[in-house]
């Protein structure tokens, strides 16, 4: 006998990127920002800590969402606060998908849009990026039962991205909303937060975690227009981000020298580490994202990823079904990416 859902005894179960705790790896996995962030952040959250932790915190994060409506030129009642931007992708789909119903996202791509679906009972759809890493045709097709599209961009395997012409003429094709997750645009030469108020279909999350350096604050948000935005708050947990972290967050986006400067040293590092790879033989995507995509056509990567395993370096290897398999490496520090290149360099090579 079971107590649960047949939706949940069906599915798998999203499995995060490998958190060793040990701290003896360089770790390459999982796109968080190599760098400590800004020292602005530790003030934030040491004053939180001495007059904040006793009350609930702002159920809205009106602090949080005052700034970053100055910052990004939108209205305060445009914004929705989460725990991380995988829990604003949760609150959309909770809002806008019913069992049985359909939701369409490129492959391949984020891997939790899948457990999202099957959280609600709901059916996927993946559709394959291009060889030129644009969408087919049948990505703007109206069907029956659609009700949510998600678009990473830049995409995460590949760190490639779709022009903005073509969102904005997805979103006009589709029945539904389109959810741009721009959770590494930071890294990317444009974005499409302005498209937001062209058509109310777009809405765009961001992450905290990625370009100020903050995975483990956990804090992401969502733009669309108010009369979305009034829907999908009821969904979310009251208290869905807690007092540090709202502090934290407001003074990180603050502080936007400090994320120039981060990404100018990531950018830079992520191009030497493109050139390195094609050097060695490596096909690599055309990446706007803090991390690079690359394939092989002689050497299977599994037992790749395996030596640099063992020798403390960790990197993401995927195999998609139908599409093929790949490494995808984080960009670290010089140091850190000097060590990972160095061996793969020296096992390809062999
Ligand atoms: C495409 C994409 N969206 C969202 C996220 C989640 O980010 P957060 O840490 O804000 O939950 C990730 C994390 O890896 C990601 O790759």
């Amino acid at each position: 006998m079971s107590f649960f859902r047949e939706a949940i005894e069906q599915m798998e179960g999203y499995r995060p990127g490998e958190q060793p705790q040990d701290g003896s790896f360089i770790k390459l996995n999982t796109n968080e920002n190599p760098y400590p962030p800004s020292p602005a952040v530790i003030t934030a959250i040491e004053q939180s800590a001495r007059q904040e932790l006793v009350r609930y915190p702002d159920p809205l994060a009106t602090a949080f969402r005052m700034r970053a409506a100055d910052l990004l030129g939108v209205d305060p009642d445009w914004i929705l606060c989460g725990n991380g931007s995988d829990d604003v992708l949760t609150i959309a789909t909770r809002a806008l998908v019913e069992s049985g119903e359909m939701l369409r996202f490129p492959y391949p791509s984020y891997v939790l849009y899948r457990t999202l679906a099957e959280l609600q009972g709901a059916r996927c759809q993946e559709l394959p990026f291009q060889p030129d890493w644009s969408l087919p045709a049948a990505f703007g097709q109206a069907e029956d039962d659609l009700r949510l599209v998600f678009l990473p961009n830049p995409n995460s395997p590949t760190g490639t991205v779709v022009d903005r012409q073509s969102i904005l003429a997805l979103a006009e094709s589709l029945p539904c909303p389109l959810l741009v997750d721009e959770a590494y645009v930071d890294f990317a030469e444009s974005n499409c937060l302005d498209l937001v108020a062209r058509n109310e279909k777009i809405m765009v999350t961001r992450t905290l975690s990625k370009s100020y350096a903050l995975a483990g604050l956990r804090f992401g948000f969502l733009v669309a227009q108010p009369q979305l935005i009034e829907h999908l708050v009821k969904v979310k947990d009251s208290y869905n981000c807690d007092a540090l972290s709202i502090a934290a967050a407001t003074a990180a986006i603050g502080d936007q020298q400090w994320l120039e400067e981060n990404r100018a040293r990531v950018l830079a590092t992520r191009e030497r580490m493109s050139d390195r790879l094609e050097k060695a033989g490596f096909n690599v995507a055309p990446s706007q994202a803090n991390f690079v995509w690359c394939t092989h056509q002689e050497e299977p990567l599994q037992p790749v990823y395996e030596h640099l395993k063992s020798n403390h370096v960790l990197v993401r290897y995927i195999h998609y079904p139908d599409w093929g398999e790949g490494l995808r490496i984080s960009v670290g520090t010089d140091p850190q990416v000097d060590a990972c290149l160095d061996l793969l360099e020296a096992r390809v090579r062999s």
